[in-house]
């Protein structure tokens, strides 16, 4: 057998499921449904990935790393192990092969080749190129990468026939996500999407430690997040546990126990109210309700437009954040498997796409962030979005230019995203030098085109025009529509040979700040 499955890789956990016989099924891993992201390296060189590496966290902190997703697209970012060097992407794709190893022995050695792995819907094209490249490392066909509420949104709304407004609020570990899609049958559409690509029920534990933290100082004159050395890195990964397990037990009780016997030294034997955490994080739950207020304004909806509030995500099993929801909404739904769902969508988009009469989903996506290029006017510099935020995607859109001197020899394209007219204030993704050949006198007509594929990744196009009379019309359709290119003349021209063009997928490694 062969099978095509679902990943949700996670901040703090993955879950890997597969659709057979009109249902997703979760596959276990270590004998639970979801397996922890978090990867050792033992000093014989053995690494361990999930449950086991978990539990080496507290054992041996620096050989052990947990949360990588929150660097997931920073090129910079690289983890010292022994003699070793490696990337977050790296440390997903050991989440990603273990994941399918275990699924491949729960499935009595099926193939797993094709996968749909989710991201965060605010997840930008750099963080979603090495998301797909993890699981190209990690040996698989990336199907599709899915933005995570859509996922969820599938899992809950499949072979619901109702037409129906849903918002999906997912809180989980290191990012929150929320978006609001329209669902008819199987046909998914996107409306708006938004989120904060740093936020997550990780804040929560580190509200809990630095409060904590403040009382130890006072008690015992140690500042406990400044202390250097393997003991210090032990005791704050130990407080970090103890107060994560004391967040869980205030979603059932009202007050919760902080006891550490032996903190370098000292013992930590603190009770926390349900009233005092939610206090902590309170600012954290208001950034969460100004991102639904902004994506409902997006969707030019109100709360009352929603038909139904899911939530996603372990930390949205807190009460104030299901509080905060009703509030602004109105009462969420709760799925039994909350910490399923992600994957179990994914599961049933990877079934859609590797055999379609298994089941046939349609999903249309939204941009989260606005892309395009730096254009002069007259001498200073501006953004002008090609693809502004919140377009449905696949798409492909241009923008058209013109050389400035005269005997130009090149154009340099600056790709960026981001929401403000000073270039400087976006975020430089990457650039391409097109040669003008030969240099004119004239001011030579020169086109962007973004692609923007079913995975969200950019694929960019510069094009110099011929200044013969066969540009007239792409130069009326720009002038006629504030600058944009007419897509299907230019190729017209491109395929003619008389326009030339130069493409690349845009790479972020060159980032500005
Ligand atoms: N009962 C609970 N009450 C409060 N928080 C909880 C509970 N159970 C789990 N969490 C928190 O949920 C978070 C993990 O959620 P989840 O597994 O959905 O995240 P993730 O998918 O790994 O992360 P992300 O989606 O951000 O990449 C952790 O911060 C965990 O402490
Ligand atoms: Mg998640």
């Amino acid at each position: 057998m062969t099978y095509a499955v679902g990943i949700d890789l996670g901040t703090t956990n993955s879950v890997i499921a597969i659709y057979r016989r009109g249902s997703a099924e979760t596959l276990r891993i270590d004998g639970r449904s979801t397996m922890p992201s978090v990867v050792s390296f033992r000093d014989d060189t053995s690494i361990l990935v999930g449950q086991s590496a978990k539990s080496r966290l507290l054992l041996d902190p620096e050989n052990t790393l947990a949360s990588t997703k929150r660097f997931m697209g920073d090129r910079s970012k690289n983890y010292k192990i022994g003699s070793n060097s490696l990337t977050p992407v790296n440390i997903a794709s050991l989440i990603l092969k273990r994941l399918v190893e275990s699924a491949r022995k729960e499935l009595d050695n099926a193939e797993i080749w094709d996968a749909v792995i989710t991201v965060p819907a605010y997840f930008t094209e750099d963080q979603k190129e090495d998301t797909k490249r993890a699981g190209e490392e990690a040996g698989l066909n990336v199907l599709r990468l899915l933005p995570e509420p859509t996922a969820a949104a599938i899992a809950y709304g499949l072979d619901k026939e109702k037409d129906q407004t849903l918002m999906v609020y997912d809180l989980g570990g290191g990012t929150f996500d929320v978006s609001i899609l329209n669902v008819t049958g199987n046909r998914f559409t996107v409306k708006a999407v938004g989120g904060d690509g740093n936020l997550g029920g990780d804040d929560f534990d580190l509200a809990i430690v630095d409060w904590v933290s403040k009382d130890f100082k006072a008690k015992t004159g140690i500042n406990l997040l400044a202390e250097k050395g393997k003991a210090a890195m032990s005791a704050r990964q130990r407080l970090k546990e103890a107060a994560e397990t004391a967040k869980i037990e205030l979603s059932q009780s009202d007050r919760a126990m902080i006891t550490i016997p032996d903190c370098l030294g000292h013992p930590i034997d603190l009770e926390i109210t349900l009233a005092q955490y939610n206090s902590l994080i309170e600012p954290m739950l208001l950034r969460t309700a100004e991102c639904m207020k902004s994506v409902l304004r997006d969707a030019k909806l109100s709360g009352e437009d929603i038909d139904r509030v899911i939530l996603v995500g372990g930390s949205t099993k807190n009460r104030a954040v299901q509080e905060i929801v009703a509030r602004e909404i109105r009462e969420p739904f709760t799925s039994e498997r909350v910490d399923e769902v992600v994957a179990h969508g994914a599961a049933i988009m990877a079934s859609s796409l590797y055999a379609p009469d298994s089941v046939d989903i349609d999903v249309s996506e939204k941009t989260s962030h606005s892309l395009g290029i730096i254009m002069l006017d007259g001498s200073t510099e501006f953004f002008k979005p090609v693809i502004p935020r919140q377009t449905t995607y696949p798409c492909e859109l241009g923008v058209l230019g013109f050389t400035t001197t005269s005997r130009q020899e090149q154009v340099r394209f600056q790709v960026q995203r981001g929401e403000e007219k000073n270039p400087d204030r976006n975020t430089h993704l990457g650039e391409l030098m097109l040669p003008v050949s030969p240099p004119q006198n004239d001011q030579v007509p020169v086109g962007a085109i973004f692609a923007l594929d079913a995975d969200g990744i950019i694929h960019f196009t510069a094009v110099q025009f011929p200044l013969t009379g066969s540009v007239t019309p792409i130069l009326n359709h720009a002038s006629n529509h504030d600058g944009s290119l007419d897509i299907m003349a230019t190729k017209a021209l491109i395929v003619s040979g008389e326009a030339k063009e130069q493409s690349t997928t845009i790479d972020s490694g060159v980032t500005k700040k």
